[in-house]
Protein backbone atom coordinates (compact mmCIF):
# COMPACT_ATOMS: atom_id res chain seq x y z
CA UNK A 1 0.00 0.00 0.00
CA UNK A 2 1.04 3.53 -1.02
CA UNK A 3 1.04 6.34 1.40
CA UNK A 4 2.02 10.33 0.99
CA UNK A 5 1.82 11.43 4.49
CA UNK A 6 2.77 14.84 4.18
CA UNK A 7 2.41 17.43 6.68
CA UNK A 8 0.27 19.88 5.03
CA UNK A 9 -1.13 18.20 1.85
CA UNK A 10 -4.14 16.67 2.86
CA UNK A 11 -5.19 19.77 4.15
CA UNK A 12 -4.87 21.57 0.72
CA UNK A 13 -7.69 22.61 -1.25
CA UNK A 14 -5.98 22.95 -4.63
CA UNK A 15 -4.80 19.54 -4.47
CA UNK A 16 -5.65 15.79 -5.57
CA UNK A 17 -3.63 12.37 -5.29
CA UNK A 18 -3.61 9.09 -6.68
CA UNK A 19 -1.11 6.33 -5.75
CA UNK A 20 0.63 4.09 -8.67
CA UNK A 21 -0.45 6.25 -11.70
CA UNK A 22 0.39 5.89 -15.06
CA UNK A 23 2.36 8.47 -16.74
CA UNK A 24 2.03 7.13 -20.21
CA UNK A 25 -0.85 9.31 -20.86
CA UNK A 26 0.01 12.34 -19.55
CA UNK A 27 3.20 12.66 -22.14
CA UNK A 28 2.36 13.05 -26.00
CA UNK A 29 4.56 10.57 -26.56
CA UNK A 30 2.22 8.28 -24.66
CA UNK A 31 5.27 5.97 -23.18
CA UNK A 32 6.69 5.02 -19.84
CA UNK A 33 5.80 3.15 -16.96
CA UNK A 34 4.07 4.34 -13.92
CA UNK A 35 5.14 6.44 -10.80
CA UNK A 36 4.81 5.59 -6.99
CA UNK A 37 2.25 8.55 -6.59
CA UNK A 38 0.62 11.29 -8.57
CA UNK A 39 -0.51 14.93 -7.41
CA UNK A 40 -2.31 17.59 -9.21
CA UNK A 41 -2.20 20.95 -8.00
CA UNK A 42 -4.69 23.33 -9.58
CA UNK A 43 -3.67 26.57 -7.86
CA UNK A 44 -0.17 28.16 -7.48
CA UNK A 45 -0.72 28.18 -4.00
CA UNK A 46 -1.28 24.28 -3.64
CA UNK A 47 1.44 23.68 -6.34
CA UNK A 48 3.89 25.70 -3.81
CA UNK A 49 2.83 23.90 -0.54
CA UNK A 50 3.55 20.23 -2.50
CA UNK A 51 6.91 20.71 -3.81
CA UNK A 52 7.81 22.62 -0.59
CA UNK A 53 6.12 19.03 1.70
CA UNK A 54 7.96 16.93 -1.02
CA UNK A 55 11.15 18.30 -0.90
CA UNK A 56 11.18 18.49 2.93
CA UNK A 57 10.19 15.09 3.43
CA UNK A 58 13.09 14.16 0.96
CA UNK A 59 10.69 12.68 -2.13
CA UNK A 60 11.84 12.54 -5.45
CA UNK A 61 9.68 14.40 -7.58
CA UNK A 62 9.19 14.80 -10.83
CA UNK A 63 7.28 17.94 -12.41
CA UNK A 64 4.95 17.52 -15.02
CA UNK A 65 3.66 19.98 -17.42
CA UNK A 66 1.92 19.72 -20.75
CA UNK A 67 4.15 16.24 -20.95
CA UNK A 68 5.29 17.13 -24.55
CA UNK A 69 9.06 17.44 -24.15
CA UNK A 70 9.65 14.48 -21.77
CA UNK A 71 10.44 10.51 -22.90
CA UNK A 72 9.80 8.66 -19.33
CA UNK A 73 11.04 5.09 -19.06
CA UNK A 74 9.34 2.37 -19.10
CA UNK A 75 10.35 0.97 -15.43
CA UNK A 76 8.34 4.44 -14.82
CA UNK A 77 9.50 7.18 -11.76
CA UNK A 78 9.83 5.82 -8.26
CA UNK A 79 8.51 8.96 -6.70
CA UNK A 80 5.91 11.83 -6.61
CA UNK A 81 5.26 13.07 -10.12
CA UNK A 82 3.39 16.64 -9.62
CA UNK A 83 0.95 17.66 -12.51
CA UNK A 84 1.03 21.51 -12.89
CA UNK A 85 -2.69 21.94 -13.37
CA UNK A 86 -3.20 25.60 -13.10
CA UNK A 87 -4.49 27.18 -16.07
CA UNK A 88 -4.86 30.95 -15.25
CA UNK A 89 -4.73 33.62 -17.99
CA UNK A 90 -4.58 37.78 -17.85
CA UNK A 91 -4.30 39.97 -20.25
CA UNK A 92 -3.73 43.65 -18.77
CA UNK A 93 -3.14 45.95 -21.86
CA UNK A 94 -0.55 44.32 -23.73
CA UNK A 95 1.00 42.73 -20.42
CA UNK A 96 0.40 38.67 -20.46
CA UNK A 97 0.46 36.52 -17.28
CA UNK A 98 0.06 33.02 -17.60
CA UNK A 99 0.19 30.20 -14.66
CA UNK A 100 2.55 27.52 -15.73
CA UNK A 101 -0.12 25.08 -16.38
CA UNK A 102 -1.94 26.72 -18.78
CA UNK A 103 -1.92 25.16 -22.47
CA UNK A 104 0.55 27.49 -24.26
CA UNK A 105 -1.69 27.34 -27.16
CA UNK A 106 -4.68 29.10 -24.99
CA UNK A 107 -2.14 31.39 -24.45
CA UNK A 108 -1.33 31.99 -27.95
CA UNK A 109 -5.24 31.99 -29.11
CA UNK A 110 -5.91 34.21 -26.30
CA UNK A 111 -3.83 37.17 -26.90
CA UNK A 112 -4.57 36.83 -30.83
CA UNK A 113 -7.74 36.78 -30.32
CA UNK A 114 -7.08 40.37 -28.13
CA UNK A 115 -4.77 41.58 -30.86
CA UNK A 116 -1.91 40.87 -29.68
CA UNK A 117 1.17 40.55 -31.90
CA UNK A 118 4.10 38.29 -30.60
CA UNK A 119 3.37 34.62 -30.22
CA UNK A 120 1.49 34.19 -33.25
CA UNK A 121 4.24 32.20 -34.78
CA UNK A 122 4.13 29.66 -31.82
CA UNK A 123 1.00 28.57 -32.34
CA UNK A 124 -0.13 24.91 -32.14
CA UNK A 125 3.28 23.92 -29.73
CA UNK A 126 1.98 21.56 -27.03
CA UNK A 127 2.88 21.52 -23.89
CA UNK A 128 2.07 24.46 -20.93
CA UNK A 129 3.50 28.00 -20.94
CA UNK A 130 5.43 27.06 -17.80
CA UNK A 131 7.85 24.93 -19.74
CA UNK A 132 8.32 27.65 -22.53
CA UNK A 133 11.19 29.74 -20.75
CA UNK A 134 12.89 26.52 -19.67
CA UNK A 135 14.19 25.82 -23.16
CA UNK A 136 13.31 28.79 -24.82
CA UNK A 137 10.47 27.62 -27.18
CA UNK A 138 10.56 28.66 -30.58
CA UNK A 139 9.27 28.49 -34.39
CA UNK A 140 8.72 30.12 -37.52
CA UNK A 141 11.53 32.89 -36.59
CA UNK A 142 9.81 33.78 -33.27
CA UNK A 143 10.73 32.43 -29.83
CA UNK A 144 9.85 33.13 -25.93
CA UNK A 145 12.82 35.06 -25.38
CA UNK A 146 11.45 38.11 -27.55
CA UNK A 147 8.56 38.77 -25.46
CA UNK A 148 9.42 37.77 -21.88
CA UNK A 149 9.15 40.19 -19.33
CA UNK A 150 9.82 38.05 -16.02
CA UNK A 151 9.39 34.63 -14.93
CA UNK A 152 7.89 33.50 -11.46
CA UNK A 153 10.07 31.08 -9.88
CA UNK A 154 10.18 28.48 -6.84
CA UNK A 155 13.04 28.10 -5.72
CA UNK A 156 13.29 24.36 -4.24
CA UNK A 157 16.78 25.10 -1.91
CA UNK A 158 14.98 28.03 0.05
CA UNK A 159 11.10 27.11 -0.37
CA UNK A 160 11.25 30.91 -1.33
CA UNK A 161 8.82 32.61 -4.56
CA UNK A 162 10.84 34.94 -6.85
CA UNK A 163 10.58 37.09 -10.05
CA UNK A 164 13.27 37.07 -12.48
CA UNK A 165 14.25 38.72 -15.75
CA UNK A 166 15.14 37.32 -18.61
CA UNK A 167 18.83 38.02 -18.39
CA UNK A 168 19.19 35.90 -15.53
CA UNK A 169 18.13 32.87 -17.48
CA UNK A 170 20.50 32.86 -20.22
CA UNK A 171 18.27 32.13 -22.92
CA UNK A 172 19.31 30.31 -25.67
CA UNK A 173 18.64 28.19 -28.78
CA UNK A 174 16.19 25.70 -27.30
CA UNK A 175 18.21 26.42 -24.05
CA UNK A 176 18.36 28.53 -20.81
CA UNK A 177 19.70 28.23 -16.72
CA UNK A 178 16.05 25.97 -16.02
CA UNK A 179 16.81 23.19 -18.47
CA UNK A 180 18.17 19.87 -16.76
CA UNK A 181 17.92 20.84 -13.53
CA UNK A 182 14.98 20.99 -11.07
CA UNK A 183 15.87 23.37 -8.15
CA UNK A 184 13.70 26.43 -9.67
CA UNK A 185 10.13 25.97 -10.79
CA UNK A 186 8.67 28.06 -13.07
CA UNK A 187 5.54 29.48 -11.77
CA UNK A 188 4.07 32.07 -13.66
CA UNK A 189 5.33 33.82 -17.47
CA UNK A 190 4.44 37.58 -17.94
CA UNK A 191 5.06 38.60 -21.46
CA UNK A 192 4.74 42.09 -23.34
CA UNK A 193 3.95 41.51 -26.58
CA UNK A 194 2.72 44.08 -29.24
CA UNK A 195 -0.88 46.27 -29.59
CA UNK A 196 -1.66 47.13 -33.07
CA UNK A 197 -3.22 43.72 -34.36
CA UNK A 198 0.29 43.02 -36.27
CA UNK A 199 2.41 40.20 -35.91
CA UNK A 200 5.92 40.70 -35.17
CA UNK A 201 7.68 40.91 -38.54
CA UNK A 202 8.09 37.45 -40.61
CA UNK A 203 11.43 35.86 -40.18
CA UNK A 204 11.09 32.37 -41.54
CA UNK A 205 11.08 31.82 -45.49
CA UNK A 206 8.39 28.98 -45.59
CA UNK A 207 6.27 30.95 -43.58
CA UNK A 208 6.64 34.41 -45.72
CA UNK A 209 6.06 32.42 -48.69
CA UNK A 210 2.91 30.84 -47.71
CA UNK A 211 1.65 33.98 -46.86
CA UNK A 212 2.33 35.73 -50.49
CA UNK A 213 5.29 38.22 -48.49
CA UNK A 214 8.08 39.09 -48.22
CA UNK A 215 10.40 38.58 -45.16
CA UNK A 216 10.42 41.25 -42.83
CA UNK A 217 6.87 42.52 -43.54
CA UNK A 218 3.99 42.27 -40.13
CA UNK A 219 0.73 41.23 -41.29
CA UNK A 220 -3.20 40.82 -39.02
CA UNK A 221 -2.13 38.47 -35.93
CA UNK A 222 -4.92 36.20 -37.01
CA UNK A 223 -4.11 35.69 -40.28
CA UNK A 224 -0.19 34.36 -39.35
CA UNK A 225 -1.79 31.96 -36.92
CA UNK A 226 -3.83 30.67 -38.98
CA UNK A 227 -1.11 29.69 -41.24
CA UNK A 228 1.27 28.04 -38.57
CA UNK A 229 -1.16 25.99 -37.55
CA UNK A 230 -1.88 24.85 -41.07
CA UNK A 231 2.07 24.15 -41.62
CA UNK A 232 2.50 22.46 -38.77
CA UNK A 233 -0.36 20.05 -38.85
CA UNK A 234 0.99 19.46 -42.71
CA UNK A 235 4.30 18.57 -40.46
CA UNK A 236 2.18 16.09 -37.62
CA UNK A 237 3.49 19.24 -35.36
CA UNK A 238 0.04 19.47 -33.79
CA UNK A 239 -1.08 17.16 -30.49
CA UNK A 240 -3.49 15.11 -30.91
CA UNK A 241 -4.45 15.21 -34.61
CA UNK A 242 -6.90 12.87 -36.33
CA UNK A 243 -6.54 11.42 -39.25
CA UNK A 244 -10.65 11.99 -41.44
CA UNK A 245 -11.63 8.58 -40.11
CA UNK A 246 -11.78 10.26 -36.73
CA UNK A 247 -8.85 7.74 -35.73
CA UNK A 248 -5.87 9.28 -34.07
CA UNK A 249 -3.19 10.89 -36.21
CA UNK A 250 -0.14 8.61 -34.79
CA UNK A 251 2.59 10.84 -36.50
CA UNK A 252 1.10 13.41 -33.98
CA UNK A 253 2.32 11.08 -31.18
CA UNK A 254 5.77 12.73 -30.67
CA UNK A 255 7.79 15.02 -28.47
CA UNK A 256 7.62 17.68 -31.29
CA UNK A 257 11.41 17.79 -32.43
CA UNK A 258 13.38 14.99 -31.06
CA UNK A 259 16.71 16.02 -31.89
CA UNK A 260 17.92 20.07 -32.05
CA UNK A 261 19.30 21.41 -34.85
CA UNK A 262 22.90 20.91 -34.72
CA UNK A 263 25.10 24.24 -34.41
CA UNK A 264 28.47 23.59 -36.14
CA UNK A 265 31.85 25.74 -35.67
CA UNK A 266 32.84 27.32 -38.46
CA UNK A 267 36.67 25.12 -38.33
CA UNK A 268 34.28 22.02 -38.65
CA UNK A 269 31.74 23.10 -41.08
CA UNK A 270 33.83 22.51 -44.15
CA UNK A 271 34.24 18.82 -43.28
CA UNK A 272 30.51 18.41 -42.48
CA UNK A 273 30.11 19.64 -46.02
CA UNK A 274 32.27 17.45 -47.84
CA UNK A 275 30.77 14.71 -46.57
CA UNK A 276 27.42 16.28 -47.53
CA UNK A 277 28.80 16.66 -51.06
CA UNK A 278 30.38 13.01 -50.50
CA UNK A 279 27.03 11.55 -49.92
CA UNK A 280 24.52 13.42 -51.38
CA UNK A 281 25.84 14.97 -54.72
CA UNK A 282 27.82 18.34 -55.10
CA UNK A 283 24.90 19.88 -55.53
CA UNK A 284 23.25 19.22 -52.53
CA UNK A 285 22.52 22.02 -50.00
CA UNK A 286 21.99 21.76 -46.36
CA UNK A 287 19.83 23.73 -45.01
CA UNK A 288 21.70 26.92 -43.06
CA UNK A 289 21.00 29.76 -40.69
CA UNK A 290 23.38 31.67 -38.71
CA UNK A 291 23.92 30.14 -34.47
CA UNK A 292 26.02 33.29 -33.71
CA UNK A 293 29.48 34.84 -34.12
CA UNK A 294 31.60 31.71 -36.29
CA UNK A 295 28.91 29.31 -35.92
CA UNK A 296 26.11 27.59 -38.35
CA UNK A 297 22.89 25.94 -37.77
CA UNK A 298 21.87 22.76 -39.73
CA UNK A 299 18.96 21.15 -40.26
CA UNK A 300 18.63 17.89 -38.28
CA UNK A 301 15.68 16.90 -40.42
CA UNK A 302 17.49 17.06 -43.73
CA UNK A 303 20.37 15.36 -42.29
CA UNK A 304 18.22 12.71 -41.02
CA UNK A 305 16.87 12.24 -44.26
CA UNK A 306 20.02 12.46 -46.39
CA UNK A 307 21.60 9.69 -44.18
CA UNK A 308 18.98 7.05 -45.37
CA UNK A 309 16.40 7.74 -42.40
CA UNK A 310 13.47 8.62 -45.09
CA UNK A 311 10.05 9.51 -43.59
CA UNK A 312 7.85 6.63 -41.68
CA UNK A 313 11.44 4.86 -40.86
CA UNK A 314 11.39 1.58 -40.60
CA UNK A 315 8.28 1.42 -42.10
CA UNK A 316 4.80 0.69 -41.34
CA UNK A 317 4.42 -2.21 -38.49
CA UNK A 318 6.76 -0.91 -36.54
CA UNK A 319 6.10 0.18 -33.01
CA UNK A 320 8.32 3.46 -32.89
CA UNK A 321 8.85 5.17 -36.81
CA UNK A 322 9.71 8.42 -37.38
CA UNK A 323 6.80 11.05 -38.17
CA UNK A 324 5.79 9.89 -42.06
CA UNK A 325 5.82 13.71 -42.46
CA UNK A 326 8.62 14.91 -40.99
CA UNK A 327 12.00 13.27 -40.32
CA UNK A 328 13.04 14.97 -36.59
CA UNK A 329 9.96 13.81 -34.91
CA UNK A 330 10.29 10.12 -33.26
CA UNK A 331 6.58 8.31 -33.07
CA UNK A 332 4.77 6.34 -30.95
CA UNK A 333 2.59 4.00 -33.34
CA UNK A 334 0.41 3.61 -30.90
CA UNK A 335 1.93 0.47 -28.53
CA UNK A 336 5.93 1.27 -28.33
CA UNK A 337 7.57 1.33 -25.45
CA UNK A 338 10.48 3.64 -24.11
CA UNK A 339 13.54 1.17 -25.18
CA UNK A 340 11.54 0.75 -28.81
CA UNK A 341 11.83 4.69 -29.12
CA UNK A 342 15.18 5.19 -28.00
CA UNK A 343 16.60 2.57 -29.96
CA UNK A 344 14.99 4.16 -33.02
CA UNK A 345 16.52 7.62 -31.59
CA UNK A 346 19.85 5.69 -31.13
CA UNK A 347 20.21 4.03 -34.64
CA UNK A 348 19.34 7.72 -36.32
CA UNK A 349 22.14 9.65 -34.31
CA UNK A 350 24.70 6.91 -34.92
CA UNK A 351 23.52 6.99 -38.59
CA UNK A 352 23.97 10.91 -39.07
CA UNK A 353 27.22 10.54 -37.22
CA UNK A 354 28.58 7.94 -39.26
CA UNK A 355 27.11 9.86 -42.66
CA UNK A 356 28.29 13.33 -41.75
CA UNK A 357 30.15 13.62 -38.57
CA UNK A 358 27.66 15.83 -36.97
CA UNK A 359 26.18 14.59 -33.33
CA UNK A 360 22.58 14.94 -32.81
CA UNK A 361 21.44 15.98 -29.67
CA UNK A 362 18.24 15.13 -28.17
CA UNK A 363 15.77 18.06 -26.80
CA UNK A 364 13.24 16.14 -24.58
CA UNK A 365 13.74 15.78 -21.09
CA UNK A 366 14.61 11.92 -20.55
CA UNK A 367 13.51 10.67 -17.00
CA UNK A 368 15.08 7.63 -15.75
CA UNK A 369 16.88 6.23 -19.70
CA UNK A 370 19.54 7.56 -21.85
CA UNK A 371 20.29 7.92 -25.48
N1 LIG B 1 13.56 18.67 -43.83
C1 LIG B 1 13.79 17.50 -44.48
N2 LIG B 1 13.01 16.42 -44.19
C2 LIG B 1 12.01 16.49 -43.31
C3 LIG B 1 11.75 17.70 -42.65
C4 LIG B 1 12.55 18.79 -42.93
O1 LIG B 1 14.69 17.38 -45.29
O2 LIG B 1 11.33 15.48 -43.09
C5 LIG B 1 14.44 19.82 -44.12
C6 LIG B 1 13.85 20.74 -45.18
O3 LIG B 1 14.89 21.15 -46.02
C7 LIG B 1 13.33 21.93 -44.38
C8 LIG B 1 14.30 21.97 -43.23
O4 LIG B 1 14.62 20.60 -42.97
O5 LIG B 1 13.36 23.09 -45.10
C9 LIG B 1 13.75 22.62 -41.99
O6 LIG B 1 12.54 21.96 -41.61
P1 LIG B 1 11.41 22.71 -40.75
O7 LIG B 1 11.07 23.99 -41.37
O8 LIG B 1 10.31 21.76 -40.48
O9 LIG B 1 12.15 23.08 -39.42
P2 LIG B 1 13.02 22.18 -38.41
O10 LIG B 1 14.37 22.81 -38.35
O11 LIG B 1 12.95 20.75 -38.76
C10 LIG B 1 12.47 23.68 -36.38
C11 LIG B 1 12.11 23.45 -34.94
C12 LIG B 1 10.63 23.14 -34.80
C13 LIG B 1 9.84 24.29 -35.39
C14 LIG B 1 10.24 24.45 -36.85
C15 LIG B 1 9.57 25.63 -37.51
C16 LIG B 1 14.06 22.59 -33.81
C17 LIG B 1 14.75 21.39 -33.26
N3 LIG B 1 12.89 22.36 -34.39
O12 LIG B 1 12.28 22.43 -37.04
O13 LIG B 1 10.34 23.08 -33.42
O14 LIG B 1 8.45 24.07 -35.30
O15 LIG B 1 11.65 24.69 -36.93
O16 LIG B 1 10.08 26.79 -37.00
O17 LIG B 1 14.55 23.70 -33.68
C18 LIG B 1 10.36 21.52 -31.61
O18 LIG B 1 11.34 22.11 -31.18
O19 LIG B 1 9.87 20.54 -30.98
C19 LIG B 1 9.79 21.92 -32.87
C20 LIG B 1 8.79 21.25 -33.46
Amino acid sequence: MHTLDLPGLAADAGAGHAAGAALAGLTTLRVGGPCAHLVTCADTGALVAVVRALDAAGVRTLVLGGGSNLVIADAGFDGAAVRVATAGIDIDGTLVRADAGALWDDVVARTVAAGLGGIECLSGIPGSAGATPVQNVGAYGAEVADVLERVELLDRGTGERHWVTPDALELGYRTSVLKHRDDALVLTVEMRLRGDGLSAPLRYGELAARLGAEAGVRLPVDEVRRTVLGLRAGKGMVADLRLDDGTPDHDSWSAGSFFTNPVVDDARLPAVLEAVAARVGADARVPQYPAGEGRTKLSAGWLIERAGFGKGYPGAGAPARLSTKHTLALTNRGAARTTELLGLAREVRDGVREAFGVLLVPEPVLVGCEL
